[in-house]
């Protein structure tokens, strides 16, 4: 059975104010955020009626406030006194005794490190981060990135060759941003499928609502994750994020703990991949269901970016991140309560017509089209933003360069990784055009 949701003590919150529902579109919509699932795969007509009808909702099953509104979700964003990070990374739903178990004997702990950590480290911590991936790091990294991508497509084109089809997801998307994070970040002695399968467990596990028996396997491949990265960090002879981690001094002078540089790693190693892979998904498998766009990626200076920005705009992989209230707030003219939990609805931000024109249409080159905030904003805006715009971008271009005339096939829209902030297809299988 699946473990209920956590529930925050709703008791001591303040009473919502009554959202006016008029009319039959109005009805429609409290229908539809009364049956609202926040792992469900199609949101957007639900996205469009949160921020018209309810842009702050309060969500019965999780206790989540739902904050959809492009101005309020950057308000939060930019105002990290007002709205804390420290629940970003807590487990969504109620883990099993057993898979807590299995973690504890890992020493499993997050303490405050990047995203969750409001603190006086913080800025150090990510500067340090940041240092991996400042522009001309993303830039040297072209080339890493193109001859990874080619030599992957040279796989997905002698599958196609063979068996008439292959899976992009798989064979290309995820692969390519995890190989070239163990480049830059000097990761080594241990196998690429073993690191995918690690970060996909640990994103499940603590974005998703496994069941019992399902958490007891992400629990080990977390645990198994998380004492090699404590090996890792720990090694005389690390290289790259881990050796910075060692020779790094908190504030006051104080070395960094063991556990941090651990938390610093994990968060890393996942932020650094899992996210790009299934940003390059979406990219892809919108762009292979239209055989124009796919042959202007390859062919039109610029349009593989314009459609990565479209795609991040639209439908980003982030889909929702999460603050605290530090006091009483007015959100959208709804009184929210000091420890009220938020979800940030990042994607539907990204189609807020406040801000974007026709937001359902996506149009290459849009103005402003980089003011979405799939990246967050203020503090903890992403800082591996631009290596994952470079990398989906030259996904993208080199697939329609070097692939040629493909289509997506059995586009099955419900195959869809259904994270609470994680959102992408699991498949995007292509085949050639009949
Ligand atoms: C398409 C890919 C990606 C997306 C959509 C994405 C999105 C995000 C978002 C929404 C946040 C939280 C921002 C906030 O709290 O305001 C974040 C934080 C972060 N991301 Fe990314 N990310 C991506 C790729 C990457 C990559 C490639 C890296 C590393 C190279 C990375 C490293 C980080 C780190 C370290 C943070 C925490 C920053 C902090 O707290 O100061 N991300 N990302």
């Amino acid at each position: 059975m699946v473990q209920p949701c956590q529930s925050a003590d709703l008791s001591a919150w303040a009473t919502v104010r009554e959202t006016p529902w008029q009319g039959t579109e109005a009805r429609d919509a409290r229908a539809a955020l009364e049956a609202l699932d926040l792992f469900g795969a199609g949101p957007f007509p639900v996205l469009d009626q949160l921020r018209r009808y309810a842009p702050v909702h309060r969500d019965a099953a999780t206790g989540l406030w739902l904050v959809s509104r492009y101005a309020d979700v950057r308000e939060i964003l930019m105002d990290p006194h007002t709205y804390l990070p420290d629940n970003a990374q807590n487990a969504v739903c109620r883990l099993s005794v057993p898979a807590l178990r299995i973690l504890a004997a890992s020493g499993f702990a997050r303490p405050p490190a990047l995203a969750n950590n409001g603190g006086p480290t913080h800025a150090g911590l990510r500067s340090l981060v940041a240092d991996f991936f400042t522009s001309m790091q993303v830039s040297a990294a072209v080339p890493v990135i193109e001859s990874t991508a080619s030599r992957l497509l040279e796989s997905v084109a002698e599958e196609v060759r063979l068996r008439a089809k292959s899976d992009l997801s798989t064979a290309y998307a995820r692969p390519l941003p995890c190989l070239v994070m163990m480049r830059l970040l000097g990761v080594t002695g241990v196998p690429l499928q073993t690191l995918l399968t690690w970060s996909e467990a640990a994103l499940e596990l603590f974005y998703g609502k496994p069941a019992p028996k399902r958490q007891h396997l992400l629990a080990e491949h977390t645990a198994a994750f998380f004492r090699w990265l404590t090996k890792l960090t720990a090694a005389q002879d690390s290289e790259g994020l881990p050796a910075a981690l060692q020779a790094h001094f908190l504030p006051r002078g104080a070395a960094l703990s063991p556990a941090t540089a651990v938390a610093v790693c994990f968060f890393v190693f996942i932020a650094a991949q899992a996210t790009t892979g299934q940003l390059i998904c979406t990219v892809l498998s919108s762009a292979a269901a239209d055989p124009q766009v796919w042959s202007k990626a390859g062919d039109e200076e610029g349009f593989a970016e314009a459609w990565v920005d479209e795609t991040l705009r639209r439908e980003p992989p982030v889909t929702t991140w999460r603050r605290v209230a530090r006091r009483d707030v007015l959100l959208s003219d709804v009184p929210v309560p000091t420890g009220a939990e938020l979800l940030l609805m990042l994607m539907g931000t990204g189609s807020d017509p406040a801000v974007f024109t026709e937001p359902q249409r996506r149009c290459p080159r849009r103005p402003k089209a980089r003011l979405h905030l799939s990246f967050g904003a203020g503090p903890h805006r992403c800082p591996g933003a631009a290596l994952a715009r470079t990398e989906a971008t030259a996904a993208l271009r080199m697939a329609s360069r070097e692939l040629g005339e493909v289509q997506l096939l059995n586009h099955r829209p419900d195959e869809m990784t259904r994270l609470l902030s994680f959102r992408a297809p699991a498949h995007v299988p292509i085949g050639r055009p009949s």
